[in-house]
């Protein structure tokens, strides 16, 4: 059979990561969260002391990242951390650096699942299915919310409502491959879903595209 190449792209705390990570234990392919790249890039400026800003550096540890890099997990999800990656991720030279790696985990042997923002519009615009999974700011607000505070970080419901639409707005507004949902992909609302059902629709969609 063809290689299976699944793209899942979406807002913060949609469900499309999870939903990206099932998918990938289903079909017995590899996964990569994107998103990752993007918040150790936005760390790694933090850790050097550089600003958000500044372009230049932001390229630079784009291509100097290393596995090591993402390895830090409580560290690369905290509430900074999303928020320091959607400001280096409108950086057009990062995106760059990122491309080449991107490309080619999606194009291994046998398929791959891809999460992130533009993996069915820029890094696999020929994937085998293609998934927009979207929820409401104040579903997608209160899960970040219940999942941030079960680790012990203490923040008010209304200020991860307004980080949340401060982000979608960023990410949705910026010139280098914004998110957006691709023409050729299935919209997955998980408002009202929990996430076996969101996975259920999610393997059914990708049954009826491949
Ligand atoms: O998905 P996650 O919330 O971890 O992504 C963090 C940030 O990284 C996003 O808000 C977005 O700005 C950026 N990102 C991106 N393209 C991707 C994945 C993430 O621009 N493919």
């Amino acid at each position: 059979p063809a290689d299976l190449i699944i793209a899942v792209d979406g807002p913060a705390a949609s469900g499309k990561g999870t939903i990206a990570l099932r998918l990938a234990q289903y079909y017995g392919l590899p996964h990569l969260d994107t998103g990752l790249l993007y918040r150790a890039v936005g760390l790694g400026v933090l850790d050097r002391g550089g600003e958000l800003g500044d372009a230049a550096l932001a390229e630079r540890v784009a291509r100097a990242l290393r596995p090591s890099d993402l390895t830090d997990i409580p560290r690369l999800t905290d509430r900074g951390a999303g928020e320091a990656a959607s400001r280096v991720a409108g950086h057009p030279g990062v995106r760059a650096d990122l491309l080449d790696l991107q490309t080619r985990f999606a194009r291994q042997p046998g398929g791959a699942v891809l999460d992130g923002r533009d993996i069915g519009t820029v890094i696999a615009p020929d994937a085998s299915a293609k998934l927009f999974v979207t929820a409401s700011p104040e579903v997608r607000a209160r899960r970040r919310w219940l999942q941030l505070t079960a680790r012990g970080e203490t923040i008010a419901f209304d200020d991860m409502l307004a980080d949340i639409l401060k982000r979608d707005a960023r990410d949705a507004g910026r010139g280098a491959a914004p998110m957006v949902q691709a023409d050729d992909a299935a919209l997955l609302d998980t408002t009202d879903m929990d996430i076996e059902a969101a996975f259920d629709a999610a393997r059914r969609i990708v049954e009826t595209s491949r």
